[in-house]
């Protein structure tokens, strides 16, 4: 695996980000062969719960089975490949697919189809399984991952980080909003990460509303391909402090237990899509589906400590929000987005300047920010890439 460098380099060239064929080569070699945050495993409770979702264009489902054991598939029929689950819900001891009323269990199992007799006498049900999928979970998250139907490399991908501090118990009591806040970025997934994993630009992009750390009280960690950062100044982060607590006057805003713990962190990279984004107040997971070579579509939720369980937030309070879609977009931008507080905000809007700066053939890199806690990350994040898509 990568180790974090000293002297940084730039290994992407501009192609990778805005061409259409490096878009389809990572959906294939990369995407589809990686881990992928799909949902907590809470959300999940009783058997026959399930949650559908898209993975690399692949419209998948997530269930929980008899024996309380969570399971992801390939959401298509076996007859004619028709999508069976919708949305999420119950779907009770079996799964039925809407077109022919061909029945599943909810072990993946053909249960039984109409009209065998005449229309399929020589069908083998043991045949026409539904396809599996891998499943991991780690900390209430679940991972899937379309190439590894078995899941066995899941521990492998987790590696270290078992063993690292992990800064907040996530339950859906904690939950800020019951519906995710949904951006729609105009910009390649690798430039989002890449900006997630710059270490030099938080005390200046961020100047009213992290105001920091300076990249020497950063630390970059290699946990195998995903990559965690902390600050070694506890209480570094001066701006945010004043800027919560007037916002949560009230609600008691006290620390998550073990903010103030060293190794506590403000960003878990869980390689390739997934964001978790503690502050001391709160912890936020951000799975990032790449829809397109410059276009993403970011998944967040946020969860904040028992103390705050008055508190709750909703994507219509954000700035941008378009009531229409339903998605966060900065052409709904009602003030500069230096100027609304949020810091997401800033970050979308420098990674949108971005994108549209890697469309002109002027566009070349000379120099990362090197020291541990610049933008090294960047050069250990695109060796990952490269792993994938050579
Ligand atoms: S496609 Fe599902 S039963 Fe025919
Ligand atoms: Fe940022």
């Amino acid at each position: 695996m990568h180790s974090i460098p000293d002297e940084p380099r730039q290994l992407l060239d501009r192609e990778a980000y805005v061409s259409r064929q490096w878009f389809e080569r990572e959906s294939q070699e990369l995407f589809a062969n990686t881990w992928h945050f799909a949902c907590m495993a809470f959300e999940l409770p009783e058997p026959g719960d399930y949650l559908t979702t898209t993975i690399a264009g692949h419209p998948i489902f997530i269930i929980r089975d008899a024996d309380g054991e969570l399971s992801a598939w390939h959401n298509l029929c076996r007859h004619r490949g028709t999508e069976l689950l919708e949305g999420t819900g119950n779907t009770g001891k079996t799964i039925v697919c809407p077109y022919h009323r061909w029945t599943y269990g909810i072990d993946g199992r053909l249960r039984g189809l109409p009209d065998r007799a005449d229309c399929f006498p020589d069908l083998d049900r043991d045949n026409h399984h539904l396809l599996p999928i891998g499943l991991g979970v780690f900390k209430e998250m679940a991972f899937v991952n379309l190439g590894e139907p078995e899941g066995a490399g899941f521990e492998q991908w987790i590696g270290s980080l078992r063993g690292k501090e992990w800064p907040h118990e996530i339950s859906a009591s904690k939950l800020i909003a019951s519906q995710p806040f949904i951006y729609d970025v105009a910009c390649n997934w690798k430039v989002f990460c890449e900006n997630a994993l710059d270490g030099y630009h938080l005390a200046y992009l961020h100047e009213n509303t992290l105001g920091g750390p300076v990249p020497a009280k950063n630390v970059w960690e290699a946990h195998g391909r995903n990559l965690v950062w902390y600050s070694t100044e506890r209480d570094g982060l001066k701006n945010r402090i004043p800027v919560f607590v007037e916002k949560h006057a009230g609600l008691g805003a006290s620390k998550v237990p073990g903010a103030d713990q060293p190794g506590y962190g403000g960003v878990y990279y869980l390689f390739p899509t997934t964001l978790v984004t503690p502050s001391p107040w709160s912890l936020t997971i951000t799975a990032m589906r790449p829809v397109g070579e410059g276009r993403l579509r970011l998944e967040a939720r946020t969860w904040v400590p028992d103390s705050w369980l008055g508190y709750k937030e909703s994507p219509q309070d954000a700035p941008g929000f378009d009531s229409e879609s339903g998605t966060i977009r900065s052409a709904n931008w009602q003030v500069h987005p230096l100027e609304t507080g949020d810091f997401q905000t800033e970050d979308i809007w420098v990674c949108e300047k971005m994108q549209r700066s890697l469309d002109s053939p002027a566009y070349a890199i000379r120099q990362l920010a090197g020291g541990s806690g610049g933008e090294a990350a960047l050069e250990t994040f695109q060796r990952n890439v490269l792993d994938f898509v050579q």
